[in-house]
């Protein structure tokens, strides 16, 4: 059940985040000035982009230097990590740092955080295909007669499979890279600047890198920042302009490997997005109705958090055109299966039939019908509150409304067991169920206050 306990875990930072009131204020363009330093947080190991090394710190922290520089400050380093994108922001949102390079300047991340500013993009994150040398590529098109590498549900894997082109999913773009270059595979479609650090720090002289032009497979990149102080913005975006002005962001890129166009000549030679021929529709799989494989929650949770959370939310809440999957009806599991397989392509929600089987979409909703509303507690809820509240938005999802249970979870209110067993079954789960331990979630004494509610709502009735 550790999806579940995963959900929880992000809940109970939640819960923190509301208790404590005390973050650290992200400081104003006068306040950086004045004191002549600005703290940026960045992943200690993540080359290219950043690294806490001398000699080799990434671009973006090369580019937060000159831009600190340029607000006459010295940058002063958070070292985070960033393999949960989530944890890793509330180092931004909570004031910790106040500034964050190498973030996305794209609707579907802006979006999600309605509390940040973002300066001007300082570069544009494109793809390119690692190919041999001695290979002609003239177009995307080309591809459709190799097999091509990428990592597993990337974004170059997602645009082949739309096409139709045959591809081989590696673990990561590194090991993608390395099929290309041990010749597993004759091309490879990764992201450009991992493509040039691989290829600057491999003895590969037999590859190359073709450019690719596609805005389908681009994003840009900028320093993200609290909103508070719009002077804090207009004082970023003309540092940028300044840097771009002198190419110090192009010449660090290039010191990465990354492909850039020469400075003041054209832009190098550059494959143009071919024009697609519509494969059919080979994707849609029908769906039996019925089906006794019993669903695996591991299994459902590794999928959803790996593939479908960038877009439905680690919580399945959802966003903007991104439907909420929390709390998916039941009697709907036809709908939920189909629409997975088949992608509603037409409106962002990607096909997932040559990738995912019926059975592991059902593991998918087996987790997603778990998966907790995301708690919303006011600070200064009395306790009694608070378990009313937790219990709404947890509980109730299991054991139903009123505690009366469902066909997830038992009632109750049917409870005959003592209160020190109730307080138990909540802090250390039921091993095996889908009942998890709240002990991260829930103290000894609000497991009580839920005991006790359990109870006023069964004399209710
Ligand atoms: C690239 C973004 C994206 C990804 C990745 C994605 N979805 Fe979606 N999904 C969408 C959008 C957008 C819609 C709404 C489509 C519409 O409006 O009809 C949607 C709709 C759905 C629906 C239909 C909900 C309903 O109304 O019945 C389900 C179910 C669903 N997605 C499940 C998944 C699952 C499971 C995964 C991972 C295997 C996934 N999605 C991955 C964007 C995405
Ligand atoms: C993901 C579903 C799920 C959620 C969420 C959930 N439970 Fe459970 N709970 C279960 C299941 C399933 C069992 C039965 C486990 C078993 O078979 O022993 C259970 C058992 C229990 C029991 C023991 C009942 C008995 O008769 O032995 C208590 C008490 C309990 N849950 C309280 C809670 C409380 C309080 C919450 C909210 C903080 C909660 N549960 C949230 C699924 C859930």
């Amino acid at each position: 059940m550790s999806g579940v306990r995963t959900t929880l875990l992000f809940l109970s930072l939640l819960v923190g985040l509301v208790g404590s009131g005390e973050a650290r204020q992200a400081k104003t363009l006068a306040e950086i000035t004045s004191t002549g330093s600005v703290t940026a947080c960045a992943d200690p190991d993540n080359l290219p982009f950043t690294s806490s090394d001398a000699q080799w710190p990434g671009y973006d922290v090369e580019v937060i230097r000159a831009v600190a520089a340029e607000l006459g400050a010295r940058a002063e380093f958070k070292w985070i990590g960033t393999r949960s994108a989530r944890a890793a922001m509330r180092n931004l949102l909570e004031g910790e740092c106040d500034l964050f390079p190498g973030l996305p300047v794209a609707p579907g991340f802006t979006e999600e955080y309605p509390q940040l500013a973002f300066s001007r993009a300082y570069y544009t994150m494109r793809h390119v295909v690692v190919v041999g040398t001695g290979r002609p590529l003239t177009g995307l098109a080309d591809l459709r007669g190799l097999v091509t590498a990428v990592e597993a549900l990337s974004a170059g894997d997602l645009f082949l499979l739309q096409r139709g082109y045959p591809r081989r999913s590696y673990r990561t773009q590194e090991a993608a890279f390395r099929a290309v270059q041990s010749g597993e595979t004759p091309a490879a479609l990764l992201w450009a600047p991992l493509a040039g650090w691989f290829l600057t720090r491999s003895s590969a002289v037999h590859l190359r890198l073709v450019p690719v032009s596609d805005p389908d497979l681009a994003v840009a990149f900028g320093v993200a920042f609290l909103k508070r102080d719009p002077a804090l913005k207009h004082a970023l975006d003309r540092a940028i302009e300044r840097l771009e002005a002198r190419g110090a962001i192009e010449g660090s890129l290039r010191r990465y490997g990354v492909p850039v166009g020469r400075a003041g000549a054209r832009p190098g030679p550059s494959i143009e997005p071919a024009r697609w021929v519509a494969a059919g529709n080979p994707l849609v799989t029908p769906v039996a109705e019925v089906r006794s494989v019993p669903p695996d929650f591991e299994e459902g949770r590794t999928i959803f958090q790996e593939n479908c959370a960038e877009c439905h939310r680690s919580d399945g809440r959802g966003g903007g055109s991104v439907p909420r999957l929390q709390q998916y009806p039941f009697g709907a599991e036809k709908r939920f299966i189909e629409t997975v397989l088949n992608g509603r392509n037409s409106v962002g929600m990607p096909p997932w039939g040559g990738l995912l089987t019926e059975a592991q979409v059902r593991s998918v909703l087996a987790y997603v019908r778990v998966l907790v509303p995301t708690l919303d507690i006011p600070a200064g809820a009395t306790p009694a509150a608070q378990a009313r509240l937790i219990f709404g938005q947890i509980c109730v999802t299991c054991h139903g409304r009123e505690g009366a249970g469902t066909r997830l979870a038992p009632s109750l209110q049917a409870f005959r067991g003592t209160d020190e067993e109730f307080v138990e079954a909540v802090l250390d789960g039921r091993p095996g169920t889908a009942m998890a331990p709240f002990k991260s979630l829930v103290s000894v004494e609000m497991a009580q206050q839920i005991r006790q509610y359990v109870r006023d709502l069964g004399r209710l009735n």
